[in-house]
């Protein structure tokens, strides 16, 4: 290369050195005839001097260079005077007085203003190699990098083997939407993107291989947010002869490898595990944050005894009615406070939230108080544990809206109020799912993870009879409130799942349609087998703390599923559509 150093590696140690250094300009400023300028490239920035008197025509190429030019410097390594020492950068004790300058390119002035962290995303997003040069993106990418070593090297020393199984795919449902490419030798018919490699990696267990891995690429049209991307990698994971103890133990030790290489912390292990039920009576959510408290407690024993209509219709009608207690909080739950939190529990459809305030001195504030006798209250504040301070908000309706809206509550109060200690990694296992969540608007039963999860033996007599009832042998592996990945053990026999498709709703010329190269491999010797996958963007934001999984993809999309740099998705020319058969029908009204 035509550098000798990185721009972050020089130190006294190199002093009186000669020394070649390549990169950007990351700001240069004229003093007293001086021109200093820091260069950076990715290992960190390095300041050159450059000295008219002693090198003119050094000074003369640089005298016009710009921001985010592209130069190599060739100078002496010079320790700085001790008033001159910069502490912030690693190479803040030296400096390069330079010989000879050369200019590699220039660049236009940049589009927005590089160092200013207001700039709306759009336009970063449009620029994304500009963010990857001077932002956090580049060191975002070499810890995403370093992660996915340790990965690879946990599962080579457990005997794994990386499989990677096909883009052009067959769709396999996973809860999403699917992205589709047509076919020109078969027109009109498609194949799917993977939401995941889920039939193909059992297959191979069907195959033999006994232990697959993969970071394999998924893809899924569904709404996005900050943690979802339309196409994602998984440490996608599948084992033959296994119990779910096999699957805990396999990733809690590459979740360790990984915390401890990359953040110096031991995790303990096992991890602890709640199952599902549990998860959503106190925690309000399947994927709890144990960080911090403020469980939801039951007051149905009260509200079946009360006048409230709202709370005793509630039970009446097999829904229940749940409190949380924010702690401390009653001084500063104003009516705005309340009102927004209110806002809160209405976004999952809960028709209102009623709230008691115990006030320094012992006494209850309520717009529900007119309802309840004293010892019904006493009753409530007790079993809540509130005290002076504090604050309970209760929510009466069906339980699943009851669960989301104190569930989402709980953790909206807690980041508001600083309750979430930052430096703390809780690791659980939710386990027990249903197997099937029942969709009212269809009437439909739909597989909670997917339609290949075993059901827990002893449960699988009532599978057509009382689906609701069924529990899954599945599992969610969470961080922090985030589910970092999910899987199962897999049914591996074909008439079970045949059975499972029936109960979907899905008959068996469907079945076979879709689904028969899976049937037919089950059917001719396929192992026990069960695995996981784990969000591997998701995993790499938790380690870096960034806020959004597109700050740890080197080339994300938007929201709305589009890539700002290359302007995609975009039109086709018509030559393109008319060799795969298809007119493009006008947009539906
Ligand atoms: P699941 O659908 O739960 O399971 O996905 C596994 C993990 O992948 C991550 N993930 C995502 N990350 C970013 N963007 C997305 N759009 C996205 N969707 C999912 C999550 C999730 O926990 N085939 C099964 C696994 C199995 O049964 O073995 C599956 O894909 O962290
Ligand atoms: P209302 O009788 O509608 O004026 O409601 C009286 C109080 O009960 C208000 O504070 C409402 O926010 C609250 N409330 C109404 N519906 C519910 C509900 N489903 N769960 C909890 N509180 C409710």
């Amino acid at each position: 290369m035509k550098r000798t150093h990185t721009c972050g590696a020089l130190t006294t140690i190199n002093a009186n050195e000669t020394v070649t250094l390549t990169g950007w300009v990351n700001s240069r400023r004229d003093l007293g005839g001086l021109i200093f300028i820091d260069l950076r490239d990715r290992e960190g920035l390095t300041q050159l001097v450059i000295n008219p008197e002693e090198s003119p025509a050094a000074a003369e190429t640089a005298r016009p260079i710009r921001e985010e030019w592209v130069v190599t410097a060739t100078g002496v390594v010079n320790e700085r005077p001790s008033d001159m020492i910069n502490k912030k950068i690693d190479t803040g004790e030296i400096e390069v007085g330079v010989t000879t300058f050369e200019i590699e390119n220039r660049s236009k002035s940049m589009p927005y203003n590089l160092d200013d962290p207001q700039t709306n995303e759009d336009i970063r997003l449009k620029y994304r190699y500009l963010e990857m040069r001077r932002s956090n993106v580049g060191a975002n990418l070499r810890l995403r990098h370093r992660t996915a070593k340790i990965i690879r090297d946990y599962f080579d020393r457990n005997d794994f083997i990386e499989v990677e199984t096909p883009i052009l795919s067959k769709s396999t449902p996973e809860g999403a939407r699917d992205y589709l490419v047509p076919s020109r030798v078969f027109p009109g018919q498609f194949y799917a993107l993977p939401q995941a490699p889920q039939q193909y990696k059992q297959i191979l267990m069907v195959g033999g291989i006994e232990r697959y891995f993969q970071i394999a690429h998924c893809f899924r049209d569904e709404d996005l947010r900050a943690d979802r991307q339309p196409e994602f990698s998984q440490i996608d994971v599948e084992m033959s002869f296994v119990s779910e103890e096999d699957i805990y133990q396999t990733i809690e030790g590459m979740l360790v490898a990984v915390m401890s290489e990359i953040k110096g912390i031991d995790i303990q292990t096992p991890f602890p595990r709640m199952d599902y039920r549990t998860a959503m009576d106190t925690y309000g959510s399947d994927k709890p944050d144990t960080r911090f408290d403020m469980l939801l407690v039951d007051l149905c024993h009260v509200a079946r005894t009360c006048d409230f209509k709202v709370f005793r219709g509630a039970v009446d009608d097999g829904g229940v009615v749940k409190a949380i207690t924010a702690k401390g909080l009653a001084a500063g739950a104003s009516r705005k406070k309340v009102d927004e939190w209110t806002e809160v529990v209405k976004l999952f459809k809960a028709k209102g939230l009623a709230t008691i305030k115990i006030e320094e001195n012992g006494e209850r504030k309520s717009s529900i108080a007119k309802f309840f006798t004293d010892e019904q209250l006493d009753n409530i504040v007790e079993t809540c544990g509130a005290e002076p301070g504090d604050i309970v908000l209760i929510v009466a309706d069906k339980q699943p809206i009851v669960w989301n809206a104190l569930g989402r509550l709980r953790l909206e109060i807690a980041t508001a109020a600083g309750l979430i200690p930052e430096d703390q990694y809780n690791f659980l296992w939710v386990h027990d799912f249903p197997v099937f969540d029942y969709d009212e608007e269809e009437d439909q039963y739909h597989a909670m993870h997917h339609p290949f999860t075993s059901p827990v033996a002893e449960d699988v007599e009532r599978l057509e009879a009382e689906p609701a009832a069924v529990r899954a042998r599945a599992y969610d592996v969470v961080l922090n409130g985030v589910e970092i990945g999910g899987g199962s053990i897999r049914i591996h026999n074909s008439e079970l799942q045949a059975q499972m498709f029936k109960v979907l709703g899905i008959d068996s010329e469907e079945a076979q349609l879709r689904f028969g190269h899976l049937l037919e491999a089950l059917s001719l010797g396929a192992p026990p087998h069960g695995g996981i996958a784990l969000g591997f963007d998701r995993i790499v934001m938790l380690l870096t703390g960034a806020d959004s999984i597109r700050d740890v993809i080197a080339f994300p999309k938007t929201t709305k599923a589009s890539c700002l740099m290359t302007e995609s998705p975009s039109t086709v020319d018509q030559p393109q559509l008319d060799e795969l058969g298809i007119a493009i029908a006008p947009p539906a009204q």
